[in-house]
């Protein structure tokens, strides 16, 4: 172990806020970079230290990082659920880390039908159950109704992402929902979510489905819920919403609030300018943030039998922000400039000022979503970059939001922060992104963990082994009262030299520079991941027998 924490290197840097137009070209890895951790691809051997990190990245790294997925290339199938007691550990798990680790991502069931795209797969729950210094690892499908339809009839039924108008007849009425997106815990059950249908219960020690169409025992009025709820830092509620909830293609909004236990205190709604996929939102103490981005519903496409979206060229965003607690009326929407952001970091309101930190690139951030206008998928403009929207809440009616670039050489697209913080002012953040070796600039660029620190700007790097894909990561808390950012970060590295062989990697979340404090050595592949989800074991029901 101790060679791998050499292995990895720190910075601790101010942000080098210009890139020239080469590096510049090589930015289009924020979104390759999301693509890799649902295609979970792999790693190597230790990388040399250096000065200074990330480095800029030249346009023909993009491809050497994670390849753009070839047309025609039929992904490869998975499928395998896996049970492996008391794995293989390198270093030592560290006794305050108690609970589990889940996640989920899509691992089609079948074949995908020529024109689909890679987030329909069939949704594949893992597991890293942590008891007593010892790492029990487990993956399941969830039997959804989707899952259970296909596996009876030994096909797919439901060929074409978020298009239903090509399902076979024999599931009319059935719920689309892969539930391959993330992962949650909520009032005693597992939630896997997938924003165009309600979640699916699982069990949080067996990853048995216990309800494939969950309702939160009938109060869930919405027909779709997203797969990025936020638990309010004071109350522990779960806020969360819908978009296109009174159906498919609706312009109506969801917004609604849940206590631990279960309970609907709260919810509103609202209409959106125009039908573009929300999502992620944010949530202060005092408002709502909507965000609404030109991947953009398309009938036309739909009509010839392609997928829900496409990327509508040219038009505006709009920051949309209502009062929580209200109906919803005051909804203030301001029109802004195109750009794509699909994942929110942090948020907060400080009486004069609305922020929300998000990943945001020019346009298009998946190189698979169709370009309405038929143009070519530019992967410069498709960067995603950590971004600060504000909105200035002194003015009555504001006219428009500040958009701010906050680590300009950091490129990702899958930030998350220490959840207790998901509604407060908070200054950690963590992101999964690329850092070439300047004295190789022919060699693939590593795969890091950034963390940042926006109250000195500053980050600091875990760079993991040469070849690694590293997941998006994980941030738990040394205990329920420790400081913002005080905890482990864990994610999942997949080797490329090993088929996809995969480790957990664990670092101390305050000295990712440190490497691993714990290496958990998976003997095997595993299916791959969008988002994963910390459940301390406090949460977690006692293990039957
Ligand atoms: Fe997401």
């Amino acid at each position: 172990m101790s060679d791998k924490r050499k292995s990895s290197r720190a910075t601790s840097q101010s942000d080098p806020s210009t890139l020239d137009r080469r590096s510049f070209m090589g930015s289009a890895l924020g979104a390759a970079a999301s693509i890799g951790a649902v295609a979970s691809t792999g790693l190597g051997a230790a990388a040399p230290a250096a000065a200074q990190a990330p480095g800029p990245m030249s346009s023909d790294m993009l491809d050497r990082y994670v390849p753009t997925p070839k047309e025609g290339k039929k992904p490869q199938l998975f499928r395998a659920e896996i049970t492996i007691s008391d794995v293989e550990v390198d270093g030592k798990i560290p006794s305050d880390l108690k609970g589990a680790f889940y996640r989920t991502g899509p691992d089609a069931q079948y074949p995908l039908a020529p024109g689909n795209i890679p987030f329909d797969g069939e949704g594949h729950v893992s597991m890293f159950e942590f008891e007593n210094g010892r790492v029990n690892f487990k993956s399941r499908f969830v039997r959804n109704e989707r899952y259970v339809a296909q596996e009876k009839a030994g096909k797919i039924l439901f060929p074409m992402y978020r298009n239903p108008y090509l399902d076979d007849p024999s599931v009319k009425g059935k719920s689309r929902g892969t539930h391959n997106t993330h992962i949650i815990h909520h009032n005693g059950v597992l939630l896997a979510l997938k924003e165009d249908s309600p979640p699916a219960a699982m069990d949080l020690r067996t990853l048995e489905t216990l309800d494939p169409v969950y309702r939160f025992n009938g109060q869930l009025e919405s027909q779709t819920f997203t797969a990025h709820p936020k638990t309010d830092s004071e109350t522990g509620n779960m806020v969360a919403f819908g978009y296109e909830a009174k159906g498919f293609a609706t312009d109506d909004v969801n917004v609604f609030e849940y206590t631990p236990k279960g309970k609907k205190v709260w919810d509103a709604w609202v209409k959106v300018p125009y039908v573009g996929m929300l999502h992620d939102f944010a949530v202060t103490q005092h408002y709502i943030v909507l965000y609404v981005i030109p991947l953009a519903y398309d009938a036309e496409q739909i009509k010839r039998g392609g997928i829900h979206w496409s990327w509508n060229n040219g038009q505006p965003t709009y920051f949309g922000f209502f009062r929580r607690g209200g109906d919803g009326k005051d909804i203030r929407w301001i029109k802004g400039p195109e750009r794509s952001s699909t994942h929110v970091l942090g948020c907060f309101d400080d009486g004069k000022r609305l922020v929300v930190d998000c990943e945001m690139s020019a346009y298009n951030p998946f190189p698979f979503m169709p370009m309405r206008d038929g143009s070519r998928w530019d992967p410069v403009r498709g960067a995603s970059r950590m971004t600060r929207l504000s909105v200035d809440l002194s003015k009555k009616t504001p006219k428009d939001y500040g958009i701010e670039v906050l680590y300009q050489n950091l490129i990702g697209a899958l930030p998350r922060q220490d959840d207790r913080y998901n509604t407060m002012p908070y200054k950690i953040g963590f992101l999964p992104c690329p850092d070439p070796d300047p004295k190789d600039p022919g060699k693939r660029p590593s795969s890091c963990y950034a963390r940042m620190d926006h109250s000195t700007k500053s980050v600091q790097i875990y760079r993991g082994e040469e070849d690694v894909t590293l997941a998006e990561a994980c941030f738990a808390p040394r205990s329920k009262s420790a400081p913002e950012g005080s905890g482990y970060l864990m994610g999942v590295a997949s080797h490329a030299k090993e088929n996809g062989r995969c480790d957990l990697v664990i670092l101390d979340a305050e000295h990712v520079d440190q490497g691993p404090v714990a290496t958990v050595r998976l003997p095997t592949k595993i299916a791959g991941q969008i988002h994963g989800w910390w459940v301390p074991e406090a949460d977690l029901p006692p293990k039957k027998a």
